[in-house]
Parts: C-alpha cells; structure tokens; sequence
C-alpha cells in the first residue's frame, strides 16, 4: 500500500478545483472512506450523503459489484485505444445506453466526463450542420444561469457568472436564453404553471438573427449545478417546437438528470419532450470512474458518418481514453445495477416522500427564501448575507462540521440524496442541515 499519510506541509501542492483553496487548507475537509450514503472523514467522523458526492453516485458509496468489474476488466486488458481499435465490451454498453435512452438516439460517443460531452456535442452539431450544407449557422443558444462544464465550449455555453466571467477568450456566437428562476413560482413542488413565455426567447433570436443562423440550443431540462431549476410546464415543448421550425439542433444536457435523478431514466421521459441528443456523465459509472457520453439520434449520426469518405475518417474528434475499458466495465456494472434492482421506480416512488419532507423541514426558516424540487433532487436559496455566496460557503463548512455533505452554490444549497436513500436517510440529512440553516 502507498503511504497516503500527509506529511507536514502535503496540503500545499493540490491546487484544488472550484475551491477556496487558502480557507481550505487552514481546516481541511478530507474524506477517508464510503460506504452506502455515509461517508467518514480523516478523523473518523460520519458524514451523510445529501449531494450523492457531486450528483454522481445514486447506488450509494462503495458498490462492491462495480470494483469488482473494475478491477477483473484491469486484470485482462487495461487499455484498448479508440481509435481504428476498439474492444467489445464498448459496444455492449453503446448497445445498452441506446436502449435506454429516448427515441432514435441510437448512437453513443464516450467521452471521458461531462465537460467533454459538452464540447463533443458542440462539434458533432458543428459536423452535422456542415454535412448539410449549412455551416454557416455559427451560433449556439444556452441560457443563463446553465451549467455545462468547463471546457471552453462549455465556459462559453455557461450562463453561471463567476464560471465565465474572467474567461473572457472562449467560443463566440453563444447567446443565452432567460433562466426559468420567477419569483411568483417560489415554492413550487415539481413543475410550475408559469414559465413556458420564457422559451419565446428562442424566437426571438431567430428574428433577429435570421432563421439559420443557429446551430444548436443547449439546456439541462434541470439546471443542476445553479440549484435545482425544474422546468416550467410547456417550456421545453416550446423550445422543441421552435428548433424544429428552423432546423436548430436540441441538446438535452443531462449530466445530473441522467440515470434516475427526476424518477425515469432521463429527464426527456419524465418530461416528454424529444431531444436531438442527451449528455451523461456522473451516474453513467456510480461516479466509480470518470466518464461522459452523447447520445445522438440517427439522423444526425448518420448526416455526418454518409458525408464522410467511404475508407476514411468521418469525425476528426476522440480522446485517447474514450470508451477506456475500466470506465466501460464501471458503467456495465452499474446500468446492470440499476436494471436489477429496479433503481428508477424506487426513486419515482420516493421522490413524493423527499420533496414533502423538504418543503416541511425548511418552509418557515427565515433565513430561506425559496424552495423547489423534482424527483430526487431540491433546492434552498439562503438570504444574501453581505455579499451572494457568503452565507452558502459558511453554509457548506458548517453543515459538513455538523455531519452532512451538501454542495452548495452561491446561496443555494442542492440536495440530491443517493437513489437508495431510504426515509430515515432523508430524515437524517435534512435535520443536519436544517440544524445549520436555522442559525441565521
Ligand atoms: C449539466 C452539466 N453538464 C456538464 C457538467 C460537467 O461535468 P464534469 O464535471 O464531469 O466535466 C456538469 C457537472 O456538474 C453538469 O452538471
């Protein structure tokens, strides 16, 4: 065994990600072990799990299935190159996703986490766009407060404000839509009456930049990573409707909503709308192993693949650890997992539970302003105290302090248990943080 222990100055070279590095380093929060939706720190502590690790772990911690597959894949072949070479198993789980995902999104491109199914999605819309004769549609359409990696596609798609604001040289011709965030659809359980006006938006572009200057409309159908934005009813088949019209490609980002977050296996069933391609991540592993994918659907699959040369390459884009055979193997042991154990059905039946049980622990607590949720995943804002996301950070030091991880942004606090998460779990985990919450 590697000796792990830190040595006295070991915390100075981590430059850690999407972290107040220097406050971190005066008073670490270190994670040792985990185990269902318990995690323990380095001083032995137990920590509930109220954010699945990052959305990305609904079987819970530890899914000894999962290492296994891991672990024997590694002992037989290690790596296979995705380019002109592949292995079976990549296929198999293509085959699998494909059969999972809606309608005619047939056709999977691993990629090796969600920033990177982002930027590919980018360039097979930019490839398609081309096969048809219309690459001069150069622009993309996201929408504020959208959360879609880091890459510098996904920066420039991104309408977070601290994610783009000093990364000033990224990708040209993003417009974003309106966010969905209305102050008269506070407190609403699971979609709001309200909203749908807001998709026009798209329209509007249209007008005013001509009907084929757009290439590709990006949305999470929840806006995850901001705090839990549930679609308005109407508000994707508006967006749907309109990219029809004017031969704009739809991209559903579900990189937290994929897998079982909203009760079905996406968030494209449970709302009933038909995107042109779905992004995962995250729960396409149990987050046991970093990787991403896009789902495309056949027509554009296959504009770009009869537009290529009949020996040559089609799609000049991969990565050297695309469809990598130990996330391959994590991935076959996890859908097979969520198949078995019927993991989406549980969390459609919980998700009443857990939102009831949300808007009961925090409705009243003056320090929170709003409230909303669907399926397995919610948010509170905090009041802005002092500056926005002052409150939130002393929030996520605190609550960790009193024994429950939640990531929160800014001042929202997002709450998206495991899938496994049984009552009492939820009970837990909403006590722990309510503790924090009625302090301010
Ligand atoms: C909707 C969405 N897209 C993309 C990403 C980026 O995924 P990753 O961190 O795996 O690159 C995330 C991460 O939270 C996300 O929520």
């Amino acid at each position: 065994m590697a000796n792990t222990s830190p040595s006295t100055n070991s915390l100075e070279n981590y430059f850690l990600p999407f972290t107040a590095n220097k406050d971190f380093k005066k008073d670490p929060r270190l994670l040792d072990r985990g185990e269902g939706v318990y995690y323990w720190n380095h001083k032995g502590d137990q920590v509930i799990d109220a954010s699945s690790g990052l959305f990305c772990v609904p079987l819970g911690h530890g899914r000894k299935e999962i290492a296994e597959a891991v672990h024997q894949q590694l002992l037989k072949l290690d790596y296979s190159p995705s380019f002109q070479v592949s292995h079976l198993p990549a296929f198999t789980l293509a085959e699998k996703v494909a059969k999972m995902l809606p309608g005619d999104l047939n056709n999977v491109f691993f990629t090796i986490c969600g920033s990177t199914a982002v930027d590919s999605a980018i360039k097979i819309i930019q490839a398609y766009q081309h096969a048809i004769g219309q690459a001069h549609r150069m622009k993309f359409v996201s929408r504020e407060r959208a959360y879609h990696g880091v890459n510098i596609g996904g920066t420039s798609l991104s309408g977070m404000i601290k994610n783009r604001e000093i990364f000033t040289a990224s990708m040209p011709g993003v417009i974003h839509l309106r966010h969905t965030w209305l102050e008269e659809n506070k407190y609403t359980k699971g979609q709001s009456e309200n909203g749908a006006h807001l998709a026009d938006d798209l329209q509007r572009f249209v007008d005013m930049y001509g009907p084929e200057s757009i290439a590709g409309c990006f949305v999470e159908p929840i806006a995850g990573s901001t705090g839990t934005l549930v679609p308005p009813k109407g508000y994707l088949e508006k967006l749907r409707a309109t990219c029809d019209k004017y031969g704009i490609v739809l991209v559903f980002d579900e990189v937290i909503t994929g897998f079982g977050r909203t009760g079905k296996a996406f968030g494209a069933i449970k709302y009933n709308v038909q995107p042109d391609m779905i992004l995962m991540a995250k729960a396409i592993t149990n987050g046991a192993q970093p990787m991403g994918a896009v789902g495309v659907s056949d027509k554009i699959y296959n504009a770009i693949v009869d537009n290529g040369p009949e020996h040559g390459v089609e799609f000049f884009h991969g990565y050297t650890y695309s469809g990598h055979p130990a996330c391959v193997a994590a991935s076959l042991a996890t859908l097979d997992i969520y198949e078995k154990e019927n993991i989406f059905e549980k969390a459609e039946k919980m998700s009443s539970y857990f939102l009831d049980a949300v808007f009961d622990t925090f409705t009243g607590i003056p320090a929170v302003t709003d409230i909303r949720g669907d399926g397995l995943m919610a948010a509170i804002d905090l009041a802005v105290d002092k500056a926005p996301g002052v409150r939130g950070y002393d929030a996520q030091k605190k609550t960790f302090a009193n024994g429950v991880h939640i990531k929160f942004t800014g001042d929202a606090g997002i709450i998206a248990p495991a899938l496994i998460a049984e009552e009492k779990h939820i009970d837990e985990m909403l006590q722990k943080i309510k503790e924090v919450v009625v302090q301010y």
